[in-house]
């Protein structure tokens, strides 16, 4: 006699009964892009069903998140080319049009999360996530910077800073930054696994950091991706800097990053499935050969079977009404 396995399978109750893994609105993290002005909505090409909004526009869209159940957004700002220089000035000028918009949106939805990332590749004019020096990205003097900003955006209400730049030694800089500027609660969610991927070129596009197509090679700071040991390294010591969440980037590709690192840390692994997946499945879903929704969840469930705890995730809001 052979095992009957199909009699779990014969009727959707069961199969129900017996899911390992559900996935509930709360656990998706929906990313939005800010521009500076007024009645802003522009859809970018490149993330089909995503916009940039200014400020104003954008408390719609989060009303429409909050109502679907999302907990928490994360932040991106896209600056004006003009504004960009190769010291990333802009990230800490006074009149910052992103940190100063946090302020006011932070007041008119104290119930969802912000996260906002750190890093300078928004502001810098060469698209490097820090300043360059001796002709590489300069680690200690970028790490100041991001400590400084940091600070600035917990001041706008920001509850949780996202280092997006793969610098060493940025998170205990950030804790110790924060902590003794009055920000003890503000949680640090790091990028700890970033992988120097192929697949972010839509989210470039969509803040402005490098034209479509294009191809900046940051493979000097971010994780090279036939490693994987290295992604434990940089879990481990995030970790012991204070890392409150990390972060494993992108998503489907990396599914036995999560797992590994699952069973060695005991942070919630947040998993980002980047703009380029996004965008692979919405085109194959114009082009008919697939179903959105359906292909759509199914690697959400992949991300949360291999070890995620949340996901950040272009396609958020869309998806939740349908859990
Ligand atoms: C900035 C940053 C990037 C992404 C998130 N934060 C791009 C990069 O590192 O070049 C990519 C996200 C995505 O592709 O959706 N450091």
């Amino acid at each position: 006699m052979f095992p009957r396995y199909r009699r779990l399978r014969q009727a959707p109750w069961i199969r129900d009964l017996v899911a390992e893994v559900s996935i509930a609105p709360a656990q998706l993290i929906q990313p939005y892009f800010l521009v500076d002005g007024n009645e802003v909505k522009e859809e970018i090409s490149a993330l089909p069903g995503q916009f940039r909004y200014s400020f104003d526009t954008i408390v719609e869209a989060l009303h429409k998140a909050q109502e679907a159940g999302i907990k928490m957004v994360a932040l991106f700002p896209k600056i004006d080319a003009k504004l960009k220089d190769e010291q990333a000035s802009y990230s800490l000028a006074e009149n910052n049009f992103f940190i100063n918009g946090l302020v006011k949106l932070k007041k008119q939805f104290p119930n969802i999360g912000f996260m906002v990332d750190v890093a300078l590749d928004p502001y810098t004019s060469h698209g490097h996530d820090g300043i360059l020096g001796r002709g590489d990205v300069d680690n200690d003097a970028t790490v100041a910077i991001l400590a400084q900003y940091s600070t600035m955006i917990a001041e706008a209400g920001v509850e949780v800073v996202a280092p997006s730049d793969m610098m060493d030694g940025r998170v205990a800089a950030i804790r110790e930054r924060l902590d003794v500027s009055g920000f003890q609660n503000t949680m640090i969610c790091s990028y700890a696994a970033k992988f120097c991927s192929n697949f972010y070129g839509p989210f470039r596009a969509a803040v402005g950091s490098q034209a479509l197509g294009g191809n900046i090679d940051k493979s000097g700071y971010q994780l090279d991706f036939r490693n994987s040991k290295e992604a434990l390294k940089e879990v481990i010591q995030d970790s012991a800097e204070g890392a409150d969440m990390i972060i494993i980037k992108p998503g489907l590709p990396y599914l036995d990053v999560i797992c590994r690192v699952e069973q060695i840390c005991d942070l919630p692994i947040i998993a980002y499935q980047v703009s380029g997946e996004y965008a692979m499945l919405k085109l194959a879903a114009r082009e008919g050969l697939l179903d959105f929704n359906a292909a759509y969840l199914e690697t959400l469930i992949s991300l949360q079977r291999a070890g995620s705890n949340a996901i950040i995730t272009y396609g958020a809001t869309e998806i939740a009404p349908l859990l």
